[in-house]
């Protein structure tokens, strides 16, 4: 695959062109031609190019505005200027405008191989780096765990015991209520916390890609295997190895993994040489696996291999005193990214936050925060700001929109929607709280056609 970049070509010598191709393709890279600006820009909308060779004399648009065109579109495209004069400064004002190099005509094969390789690295690396960004922004954001409650103190206490240990974790809990988050926590407070933090998702992927995902594959074990892989649990040594929705794999793995974390060894797809692997395992699911043991969908000895310690998260509504300091959390995480100071959330707010009851858990919560730090105007967030359907949906009922008051009938009707969904469409549920009966609520929603 290396080298099998694609490269553009743009030049209205044809000699070039031809030249420029002839050297390229002899490298093995794909090579296309365009032989003005306007055929450039259309080729490269239409394909995908890993660099593009650029001349700066062009009838049409010119080379100038083609560069300033391809970096609005592709600004990791490495685009390679080339001229036939090469003044320094078209060079500079090209430069300036995010080209990557110059090449002045003529040139050899040499000196156009070196610079369109060294182009290539330079994708790589800038990819690299927002890999590493990324990470570096995970490990300086995610650090911190807020749990005040004492459904959550009880959590931290056991991650504070269990994460020195090399004991398995199993984390349970429903979506979005931390179960990454608390297990990056656990490998953080880890002897393994320099090693790498390695996370699987079970649910991703069919059973033969997992399989060898997880225990690597050599050359040629089966068709699309052209290069051998190292498995998760090879890339994981020395570190923790999360399995995330481990409910999701079948029993024919459930057993290999089984052999791995009893032998300590994998062996790769298509190999009989089992390698040796130091790993702790940490696990996660929001399914109820003792449950799946019983309908003999997950195997009874691999349960109880990775439920050493289980930890049981919470559902946010069951913990809403950690509400304000995850919003004070929250705020400041997306000040910072938004670049902007909103220091509070108004009372009307607030309560709205604690009132609701957070299907989504925190991750639930951490958007509407988002959002309502980029949506907000001032420095505090008030309801307006909460474009979320079950919070705010009841709070601009009462107001009137410039001049104009709302008939009684719509908020009639808008109200019983905003009950409706925060009751996840329990009729019974919401009839209670409206004060009517469930058959007069069933002809409302008919009247007004409420989904
Ligand atoms: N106690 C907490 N303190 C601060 N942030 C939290 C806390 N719990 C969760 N979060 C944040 O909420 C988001 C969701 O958490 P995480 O991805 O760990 O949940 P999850 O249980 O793995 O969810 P899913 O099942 O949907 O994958 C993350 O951005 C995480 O940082
Ligand atoms: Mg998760």
């Amino acid at each position: 695959m290396r080298n099998k970049a694609n490269i553009l070509i743009i030049d209205d010598e044809e000699a070039i062109r031809d030249s420029f191709s002839q050297v390229l393709k002899r490298e093995g890279y794909g090579a296309k031609a365009a032989k003005d600006g306007k055929e450039g820009l259309k080729f490269f909308k239409q394909d995908f190019f890993h660099v593009v060779l650029l001349d700066l004399k062009l009838p049409g648009p010119d080379g100038m505005e083609i560069l300033r065109r391809i970096k609005e579109e592709n600004p990791e495209t490495p685009v390679i200027i080339v001229t036939g004069f090469a003044t320094i400064e078209s060079a500079v004002e090209a430069m300036k405008l995010g080209a990557f190099d110059y090449l002045a005509k003529p040139c050899s094969p040499q000196e156009l191989r070196f610079i369109v390789k060294k182009a290539l690295d330079s994708r790589k690396v800038f990819f690299e780096n927002i890999y590493l960004r990324e990470e570096l922004r995970k490990k300086t954001e995610f650090d911190m765990v807020i749990g005040k409650s004492k459904a959550m103190e009880k959590v931290l206490d056991i991650v504070r015991r269990v994460s020195p240990s090399e004991s398995t974790v199993l984390i349970t809990g429903e979506s979005g209520t931390g179960k990454e988050l608390l297990a990056r926590e656990i490998h953080n407070h880890s002897p393994r916390k320099n090693a790498p933090f390695v996370v699987v998702d079970c649910g991703a992927l069919v059973e033969t890609l997992f399989e060898s995902e997880l225990f690597g594959h050599v050359k040629g074990s089966f068709t699309g295997a052209y290069e051998t892989k190292h498995g998760r649990f090879e890339v994981a040594n020395g570190g923790t190895l999360f399995l995330d929705e481990i409910s999701n794999i079948g029993l024919n793995i459930q057993a290999k993994l089984l052999r791995v974390i009893q032998e300590r060894e994998v062996t790769r797809i298509g190999s009989t040489k089992p390698i040796k692997v130091d790993v702790r395992i940490l696990a996660a699911t929001s399914e109820n696996l003792a449950d799946l043991v019983r309908k003999e969908k997950f195997r009874e000895d691999l349960f109880y291999r990775l439920s050493v310690v289980p930890v049981h998260l919470p559902l946010l509504r069951e913990r809403k005193e950690d509400i304000p300091f995850l919003v004070d959390h929250f705020l400041q995480k997306y000040n910072k990214r938004a670049r902007k100071s909103i220091n509070s959330v108004s009372p009307a707010v607030k309560k709205a936050l604690m009132d609701y009851d957070w299907p989504g858990n925190i991750r639930e919560l951490e958007n509407t925060i988002e959002r309502a730090v980029v949506l907000s105007k001032g420095d505090e967030i008030g309801l307006e700001d909460l474009v979320y359907h079950g919070i705010s949906a009841s709070a601009p009922l009462f107001h009137s929109v410039g001049k104009k008051y709302k008939p009684l009938d719509e908020i009639e009707m808008e109200y019983i929607k905003t009950v409706l969904q925060a009751q996840h469409g329990n009729k019974s549920k919401a009839a209670k709280i409206l004060g009517i009966d469930r058959k007069t609520l069933l002809t409302k929603v008919k009247k007004y056609t409420i989904q």
